[in-house]
C-alpha cells in the first residue's frame, strides 16, 4: 500500500501551478513508497484559489495560509508565495512539525535565512528548497563528470541568466505578478531572483565561494506602485555582474540582467577544466556541450551530448532513448527525490542549510554593489 502525503500549496501562481504538476506526475513515472495527495491550497482570492483547485484537483480550499498549518491532515507545506512570506510560513509550519518545500531564494537576506535554518533544524522536519535546476539531467550529469574528476583542475566558472521583461519604463512595481520590481516583497532584484540560481548550481558544481566583487544597477529609477498608486523609487537590482574566487582555487564570472533584449531566460553555464570543458544552455536543457582534450587530435571538438538515454541521469524512468524531456521534469524531479529521500529518512538537497549558502554570496553580492565592487568575503 502507498504512503500517503498530504500536500498543503501555499500560492497558486506559476510555481503553485509547476509544483501541482509534478505532485500529480511523479507516481506515474518514478517507483515511490510516498503518493502526494493534493490535500489543500490556500490564497487569498476565495474564487482564484477555488477555480485553482478545481483545475489541478486540490481536494479543499483555504483563504488564509494559517489554517494550512493548523491542519492536522496536512503532512507537508509547499511555499510558493512572494520572497517575503517564506520566513513566517517556513517557520510556523516547522513549529507545527510539518515537512517543507520551499521555493527559492529561502528568505529575503542570509539572517532571515539563518532563523529558518534553526527553526527547521529545531523542529526536525524534513525540508528542501526548489532550486530546480540541479535536476535537468543534463545538469546532473555534469555533476557526476566533475565528481568523476574528468575535468580535472578547474580554473573557470561562467554563468549568466539573461531576460527583456523590464526594460519598458511603464511598468508599474508591486503588487501581483509585479512583486518581483517591488523590494519590500522580493528582497532584491536579479541577483535574488536569477543570479539565485546560478550560485545554487555553481556552489553544487564547483564547491563554496570564497570572496566576490560586484556591480548593479538599476536602468529605471522610479515606476508607479501598484500598491500605492503613486510614482515610487526602484530599489531592485534591475543587473547585476560579479566576479568572484572559489575555494577550489577557480575564478567565477557571472552576470545577470532583466535588460538584455531578446532573452527571455537564458540560462547558460560554462565550467573550463584541465582536461575538459562543459557547457549547458537552459534554451536546449536536454543537451550537455562537452569538449574533451584526450580526444584524439584530429577529431577533437565540442560534442553536444543528447542526455536522453537510459544510463543518463533520470532518464530511464521517462521514455525511450532519444525522447527528450523538459523543464516541468525538473520539478518532477525534485519531488521524486524529496519522496526518495523521506522513505530513506535522508536530506533532500539543497536543503534550508543549503540554499542559506546561496543566500550569503548574493548578501556579500549586494553589499559590495553597494560599495561599488569592494572585495567581500562570503
Ligand atoms: N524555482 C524556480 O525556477 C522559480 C521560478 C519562479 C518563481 N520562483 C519562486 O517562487 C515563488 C513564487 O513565485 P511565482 O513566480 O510563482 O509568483 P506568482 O506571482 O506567480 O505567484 C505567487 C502566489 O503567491 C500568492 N500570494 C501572495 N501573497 C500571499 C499571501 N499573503 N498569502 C497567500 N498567498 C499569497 C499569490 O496570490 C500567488 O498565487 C517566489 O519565491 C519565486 O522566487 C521560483
Amino acid at each position: 500500500m502507498p504512503k500517503k502525503l498530504n500536500i498543503g500549496l501555499v500560492g497558486y501562481g506559476f510555481m503553485g501551478r509547476t509544483h501541482s504538476n509534478a505532485y500529480r506526475k511523479v507516481n506515474n513515472f518514478f517507483e515511490l513508497d510516498y503518493h502526494p495527495v493534493l490535500k489543500a491550497v490556500s490564497g487569498r482570492n476565495a474564487e482564484g484559489v477555488k477555480k485553482f483547485a478545481d483545475q489541478w484537483g486540490y481536494e479543499s480550499t483555504e483563504s488564509d495560509w494559517r489554517k494550512i498549518i493548523d491542519r492536522k491532515d496536512i503532512d507537508a507545506v509547499d511555499i510558493c508565495t512572494p520572497n517575503n512570506l517564506h520566513k513566517e510560513i517556513a517557520i510556523a509550519a516547522a513549529q507545527a512539525g510539518k515537512m517543507i518545500l520551499c521555493e527559492k531564494p529561502l528568505s529575503m537576506d542570509t539572517k532571515e535565512g539563518e532563523e529558518m535554518v534553526a527553526a527547521i533544524e529545531k523542529a526536525g522536519v524534513a525540508n528542501t528548497v526548489w532550486y530546480n535546476y540541479r535536476r535537468a539531467p543534463a545538469v546532473t550529469m555534469a555533476k557526476q563528470l566533475i565528481d568523476e574528476g574528468r575535468l580535472g583542475r578547474i580554473f573557470h566558472y561562467r554563468a549568466n541568466f539573461l531576460q527583456d521583461w523590464t526594460i519598458n519604463a511603464d511598468l508599474p512595481q508591486g503588487g501581483t505578478a509585479l512583486w518581483r520590481l517591488d523590494a519590500a516583497a522580493a528582497g532584491s532584484g536579479v541577483t535574488g531572483d536569477l543570479l539565485a540560481h546560478c550560485i545554487d548550481t555553481a556552489l553544487w558544481l564547483n564547491g563554496s565561494i570564497t570572496t566576490v566583487n560586484a556591480m548593479t544597477e538599476t536602468f529605471v529609477k522610479e515606476r508607479m506602485h501598484n500598491l500605492t498608486g503613486k510614482m515610487e523609487q526602484v530599489k531592485i537590482d534591475d543587473a547585476c555582474t560579479f566576479f568572484c574566487r572559489f575555494g577550489n582555487g577557480s575564478l567565477g564570472l557571472f552576470e545577470s540582467t532583466r535588460y538584455a533584449r531578446g532573452h527571455k531566460a537564458l540560462y547558460t553555464l560554462e565550467v573550463n577544466g584541465e582536461k575538459a570543458s562543459l557547457k549547458w544552455d537552459l534554451h536546449d536543457l536536454h543537451r550537455l556541450q562537452w569538449f574533451d582534450h584526450k580526444d584524439e587530435g584530429r577529431l577533437r571538438g565540442w560534442r553536444s551530448i543528447h542526455v536522453s538515454d537510459g544510463d543518463q541521469p533520470y532518464m530511464k524512468n521517462w521514455w525511450v532513448p532519444g525522447l527528450q524531456i523538459g523543464y516541468e521534469h525538473t520539478f518532477i524531479h525534485q519531488v521524486a527525490d524529496f519522496l526518495k529521500a523521506i522513505q530513506e529518512g535522508k536530506p533532500c538537497p539543497p536543503t534550508f542549510r543549503d540554499a542559506l549558502e546561496t543566500q550569503k554570496v548574493c548578501d556579500a553580492v549586494l553589499s559590495s554593489a553597494k560599495e561599488e565592487g569592494s572585495v567581500k568575503k562570503v
